[in-house]
């Protein structure tokens, strides 16, 4: 082939492309000739305008009555976001002052039975009954669950695991969108009793389970 006849075909290659797709996005008084439509027609409601969909002409419903709203997190609020001064993970479950009514948080048996059970529900599939991070799904190929039974967790603030389960860390992902604001807090206290439970002396124990373990480990 002679070099002219490769010139003249790369040329009306080149004035192919260009006019069949160089001016895409300029502006034209005809609807433009569309090789790719992409995602320009679309099935969607555009605002004011009424959805056909349902009968009053809105494009979504209602919440239903006595639905309750999202905690939206204020700044500088430790209850909601593990901060206590906006920049700094504090330490300590916040005693929240009935907050629509609802109690303040103790660390009494029913807000630890409520903790556990919330912890079994939402956390124990990755991080273990105990929080060794060996739970089922670990079985499955997760690699890298982290163990709560070691020296960094065990020190790490209440407020920056608080902001773990609201906003996820690393591989795992935020579950604050369904867990209420109390319950994280109230897992944050089961994972300490967790921690406890495989990191205890007998010096933690009372005098009377102290005295007990003694004569149980008698022979
Ligand atoms: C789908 C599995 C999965 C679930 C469910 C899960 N986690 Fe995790 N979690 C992980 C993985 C994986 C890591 C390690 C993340 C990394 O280091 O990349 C992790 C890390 C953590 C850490 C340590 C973060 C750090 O700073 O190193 C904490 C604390 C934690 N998870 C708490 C929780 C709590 C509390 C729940 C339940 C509310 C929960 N996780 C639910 C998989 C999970």
């Amino acid at each position: 082939m002679k070099l002219g006849t490769i010139f003249l075909a790369l040329a009306l290659v080149l004035i192919t492309v260009v006019s069949l797709a160089g001016f895409r996005g300029d502006h034209f008084s005809k609807p433009p000739f569309e090789i790719f439509p992409d995602m320009n027609y679309q099935d969607k409601v555009k605002d004011q305008v009424p959805s056909a969909f349902f009968a009053d002409g809105a494009a979504s419903r209602a919440p239903i009555p006595g639905t309750v709203a999202i905690e939206m997190p204020a700044q500088n609020d430790y209850w909601a976001t593990g901060k206590w001064d906006g920049v700094n993970w504090g330490d300590g479950i916040p005693v929240h002052e009935a907050r629509d009514n609802r109690t303040a948080l103790q660390a009494d048996a029913a807000n630890m039975a409520r903790g556990r059970e919330r912890y079994t529900i939402s956390c124990e599939a990755c991080h273990g009954a105990v929080g060794d991070g060996k739970g089922i799904v670990s079985k499955y190929g997760l690699n890298g669950i982290a163990s709560y039974q070691t020296d960094r967790l065990r020190n790490m603030s209440d407020g920056e695991i608080f902001n773990t389960i609201t906003n996820g860390k690393g591989q795992m992902i935020g579950l604050g969108y369904n867990i209420s604001v109390d319950d994280r807090w109230r897992i944050i206290m089961y994972i300490r009793a967790l921690q406890l439970s495989q990191n205890a002396t007998l010096q933690d124990a009372s005098p009377d389970e102290q005295a007990l373990l003694n004569k149980s480990s008698k022979p």
